[in-house]
């Protein structure tokens, strides 16, 4: 009978010991969760002060969540949920963002698995700490494109554009297929210097990128050939 209670009370002690040294997720796996974050990638990089979609996923755990210096695309519903990014509250956000803030703006179903959650969850940690070094943003530096991407002239006639670009060939686009983007940051095109990249599956749509909207329609002449 005493031993009874007492092996109890030593079973109890180490079972409570090692839920303390290991809580209860354990600990992810950092290069599954490497993979696994391809999916945030298409909207977040972890390049400081690159926003994407989303905020930059620099330095995210133990931030304050909606602080990210220079985003200012953050739901009101996020910045006011005065969480900070830890091991419970990224599992519940990636989980099912719209159930723990509800409103916000991620617009990402969520992660049933836990054992990917976890994984993610320790890579997130990993980056931020330093331990691991993240993919380089999916975006190309526009300032650093050769002479086929940089575009010297756009004529508009009928409905296509003829694009000039640096390494003097012309391709014509119908004006359905191109678009006129701008990127302010500091990986955009630098000023007047607008930068094409190709967009479609087929190569038959492409973005013109500009530095900044004032330049779209003064970059483009409409003249026929
Ligand atoms: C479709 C685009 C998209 C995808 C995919 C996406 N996110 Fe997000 N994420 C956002 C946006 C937009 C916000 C800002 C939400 C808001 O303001 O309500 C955000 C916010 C966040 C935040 C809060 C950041 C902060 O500064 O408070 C974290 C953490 C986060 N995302 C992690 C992830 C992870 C990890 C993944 C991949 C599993 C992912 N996201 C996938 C668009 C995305």
């Amino acid at each position: 009978m005493v031993v009874t209670s007492l092996s109890r009370i030593a079973l109890l002690a180490i079972a409570g010991g090692f839920s303390f040294i290991a809580p209860s997720h354990g600990a992810g796996d950092v290069e599954r969760g490497a993979q696994a974050a391809r999916t945030c990638m298409a909207c977040h990089s972890f390049a400081p002060g690159r926003h994407l979609t989303g905020p930059s996923l620099a330095g995210v755990w133990g931030r304050r969540a909606g602080s990210a210096a220079g985003f200012g695309r953050y739901s009101d519903a996020l910045k006011r949920s005065e969480l900070a990014w830890n091991e419970k509250t990224l599992d519940a956000w990636l989980r099912n963002p719209a159930a723990l803030i509800p409103g916000n703006a991620m617009l990402f179903d969520g992660i049933p698995d836990a054992g990917t959650r976890n994984d993610l969850v320790a890579y997130l940690q990993a980056v931020s700490g330093g331990r691991v070094v993240p993919p380089a943003p999916g975006l190309p530096n526009l300032k650093r494109v050769d002479a086929s991407s940089q575009v010297s002239a756009i004529r508009y006639c009928g409905d296509a554009y003829r694009v000039l670009t640096g390494d003097g060939k012309t391709r014509i686009w119908w004006e359905f297929n191109l678009r006129f983007k701008t990127d302010g940051s500091p990986e955009g095109p630098p000023a007047g210097k607008p930068v094409i990249v190709g967009t479609g599956m087929q190569g038959d749509r492409a973005a013109v990128v500009f530095a900044r909207p004032e330049e779209i329609s003064t970059f483009i002449r409409r003249e026929c050939p």
